[in-house]
């Protein structure tokens, strides 16, 4: 294993989401990495342990790195980078290059926590690496994180979260391991955990914007860093992405909102909002059944609740 820091507060919560199952009729456990921390908060805090520890190792004194300007993986680096005394650059896509109309969401605590953001159209954010490279090359001692952390070393923090969560299932065999999938290293260091400690447990990542054949490269791309032990399998859906990244139904949010008064947790309809509508939604298509136990991990994702119209679900 890499070399790690310890930024998340770990182990999360492992917990039955009462109300919630007894309204769908099947038994959702809740893995809490929305309480990774607070500015640090989800999936992402357990990746930058590892390209932290990096980045601090090679000497960096700057980390660069991207993401939509509501990004929680943006958002969770500033933060991380404020608290290790890094300079952090942003690259931030927006719909025309320029900055956001609105200083919200995760967008807000990237510019408290002092990220430089630099914004960027679509056009040039599909250059990102080779934008990053530049500004790495300029500066001298920097880091880059790819997009989401979602590479050989960001998915360790998800290979030692999933062993995290084997101690805590006890005796439960949950008939998944339901998460939002975009980046893919939290998928992929899911199922490499699943296959090291040959458990049986199907994990099946919700796309929240990718056909599933781009997941599924993007999937392998970050496992082929490592020994592929035998046996690893993933399973992917896109049948919840609707509308595309960062676009969700009235109906996904009525779902993310009905969740929220069911259990008290945060559901933002770009990640977890979208994952749990798509849980829902196999529930009520017969993948999952009364008796069934399946693990919803939720990745976190809580500030990009503000940066969202809610009046059409709020009644
Ligand atoms: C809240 C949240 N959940 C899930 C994901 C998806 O994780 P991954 O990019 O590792 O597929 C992300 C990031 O993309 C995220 O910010």
């Amino acid at each position: 294993m890499p070399a790690r820091i310890s930024l998340a507060r770990l182990p999360t919560p492992f917990e039955r989401a009462e109300r919630l199952s007894e309204a769908w009729g099947v038994s959702i456990w809740v893995k809490r990495d929305d309480l990774t921390g607070f500015g640090l908060s989800g999936n992402k805090a357990r990746k930058l342990e590892f390209h932290l520890a990096a980045a601090l190792e090679s000497g960096a004194s700057t980390v660069i790195t991207c993401g939509a300007v509501q990004s929680n993986h943006c958002r969770a680096t500033a933060i991380a980078c404020a608290r290790l005394g890094l300079r952090c650059i942003l690259y931030l896509r927006t719909t025309d290059g320029g900055p956001p109309p609105e200083v919200t969401g995760n967008h807000l605590l990237q510019r408290l926590a002092g990220a430089e953001c630099r914004f960027i159209d679509p056009g040039a954010y599909a250059r990102r690496d080779e934008l990053m490279a530049e500004a790495a090359s300029s500066v001298g001692d920097a880091w880059v994180i790819p997009e989401g952390a979602s590479d050989g070393l960001g998915m360790w923090g998800f290979v030692m979260a999933m062993e995290e969560l084997a101690d805590q299932l006890g005796g439960l065999r949950p008939a998944g391991i339901w998460h939002a999938a975009s980046s893919g290293a939290t998928t992929a260091g899911l199922a490499l955990a699943v296959a090291r400690l040959g458990l049986e447990i199907p994990v099946i990542g919700c796309s929240v914007g990718e056909p599933v054949e781009e997941l599924d490269r993007r999937i392998r791309s970050v496992v082929s860093t490592v020994d592929e032990p035998s046996g690893l399998v993933w399973e992917l859906t896109d049948a919840y992405v609707g509308g595309g990244y960062g676009v969700a139904s009235e109906d996904q949010l009525a779902v993310a909102g009905e969740a929220t008064r069911l259990t008290g947790l945060l559901f933002d309809p770009t990640y977890t909002g979208k994952a749990l509508a798509g849980l829902y939604g196999e529930i009520r298509r017969g993948r999952f059944r009364t008796g069934d136990d399946v693990v919803f991990w939720h990745t976190g994702g809580g500030f990009a609740t503000f940066a969202w119209d809610w009046s059409p679900v709020l009644g």
